[in-house]
């Protein structure tokens, strides 16, 4: 793959085909500093890695000879008609990738029709981001992503900003309490660049200094003392008209507790490997989380989709949609918006294919029965376990 100079005019650089080699193409484009940030995981990055190899490990059946025509990738969430399941995850700082930051992913995900979530930590106004797509006729859901802060006159200042402007959904990242051990940032010495800026977050008060005693940890007493918990939820389900989202939730048991709080929806997440080193991939836990909270609640995943069979297996694993985080990263560093798009484009393509040679017309005939071998483990063939155990029993028998 050849990687020319940033262009002037946006184009996609040749031989990027894949969003593989979006990734490939913006290392070389973006700086160290940009690049720790954008890529990196906590601690030894094997969570960020299993993300990946998880949907690599299961194997899909194809199937033959089935009419296809009139088949779609269109799907239905939180009373929403969308042409694809793709959403775009919650990325914070994107003008550091590219100065046109969260505009041109917004305006990218609209002309692709894809969901998008905006980050708190946006380095673009809310506002403005809204104001740039919101009269689109056929884009994807917009939802906003609330880090809920020590100060809930701030936090309920901007849920009605982002209700004024139109989001149509809060996304409540409860995953990440403290950032992870981001190694590869600290060996970078990451730091902002100058202009790059959570601007929604400007006039937020301090969090109250804390006088800490001899034996109090500076994590617990400290900075964990003003750190969200369910009774903020459940505050926070009070103060808005919006469906609010849980992301983040990776225990069947915590899924229970935000169904029966009454949570819209729920994205199972790892934060894309970036907060607890060694966590389980999304991939593993989806089936479990599925199976938690029945087949109607709306669950979205996130974690390592590259290609559009991961985004039918994440199906196939009781998803109704999904988010990719760094791979629209990589597309807006390589040509802004129109990379985004590129990224988007390859994603929707592949995972058509992906449900043609699977036999699947529409996302409705993607089921755990296109997953070779085994399915999902919240499915288990007991027919076949209990012949197993009777064949055992009979040859030991015999022996
Ligand atoms: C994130 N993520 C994230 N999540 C969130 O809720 N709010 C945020 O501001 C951010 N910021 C952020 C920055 C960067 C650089 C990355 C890579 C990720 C997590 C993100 O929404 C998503 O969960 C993961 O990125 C999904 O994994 P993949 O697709 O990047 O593998
Ligand atoms: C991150 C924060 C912003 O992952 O969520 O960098």
């Amino acid at each position: 793959m050849v990687v020319p100079p940033a262009p002037t005019h946006a184009q996609i650089p040749a031989g990027v085909v894949t969003l593989a080699d979006h990734e490939a193409c913006a290392q070389a484009r973006l700086d160290a500093n940009a690049w720790a940030y954008f890529s990196g995981g906590a601690a030894d990055e094997i969570t960020l890695r299993g993300n990946h190899s998880a949907w690599q490990q299961w194997q899909l059946h194809p199937r033959v000879l089935r009419n296809l025509s009139g088949g779609h990738t269109c799907t239905s969430l939180l009373g929403r008609k969308l042409a694809h399941p793709i959403f775009l995850a919650p990325v914070a700082y994107q003008c550091m990738a590219h100065p046109d930051g969260e505009l041109a992913t917004a305006c990218a995900a609209s002309a692709q029709e894809a969901g998008m979530v905006l980050s708190t930590q946006s380095s673009t106004l809310l506002e403005t981001v809204a104001k740039a797509v919101t009269g689109d006729a056929d884009r994807g859901p917009l939802w906003f992503q609330l880090y809920m802060t020590h100060d809930r006159g701030f936090t309920r200042e901007l849920v009605q900003r982002a209700e004024r402007a139109g989001f149509e959904a809060l996304v409540v990242t409860v995953d990440a309490p403290v950032n992870g051990a981001r190694d590869r940032e600290r060996r970078a010495g990451f730091c902002l660049p100058p202009g790059v800026s959570a601007v929604n977050l400007a006039g937020l008060p301090p969090a109250p200094a804390r006088a800490l005693s001899q034996g109090q940890s500076a994590l617990c007493d400290g900075l964990l003392h003003s750190a969200i918990t369910w009774a903020d939820i459940a505050w926070l389900l009070s103060q808005t008209r919006l469906p609010v989202l849980l992301k983040g939730v990776m225990h069947p048991d915590d899924a229970l507790q935000a169904v029966q709080l009454g949570m819209a929806g729920l994205i199972v997440s790892n934060h894309g490997g970036r907060t607890l080193d060694t966590a389980p991939s999304s991939a593993a836990v989806l089936p479990r989380i599925r199976q938690a909270v029945g087949a109607d609640l709306p669950l979205l995943v996130d974690g390592g989709i590259r290609r559009g069979t991961d985004v039918l297996k994440a199906v196939a694993l009781g998803a109704n949609a999904v988010l990719i985080g760094r791979p629209y990263i990589y597309g807006l560093a390589n040509a802004g918006a129109l990379g985004v798009a590129h990224v988007l484009r390859l994603l929707r393509d592949e995972l058509e294919i992906a449900m043609a040679l699977c036999g699947c017309s529409t996302l409705a005939d993607v089921t755990s029965d296109c997953l070779f071998d085994g399915g999902p483990e919240f499915k288990p063939n007991f027919h076949q376990q209990s012949l197993r155990t009777h064949a055992n029993k009979n040859y030991s028998h015999l022996q």
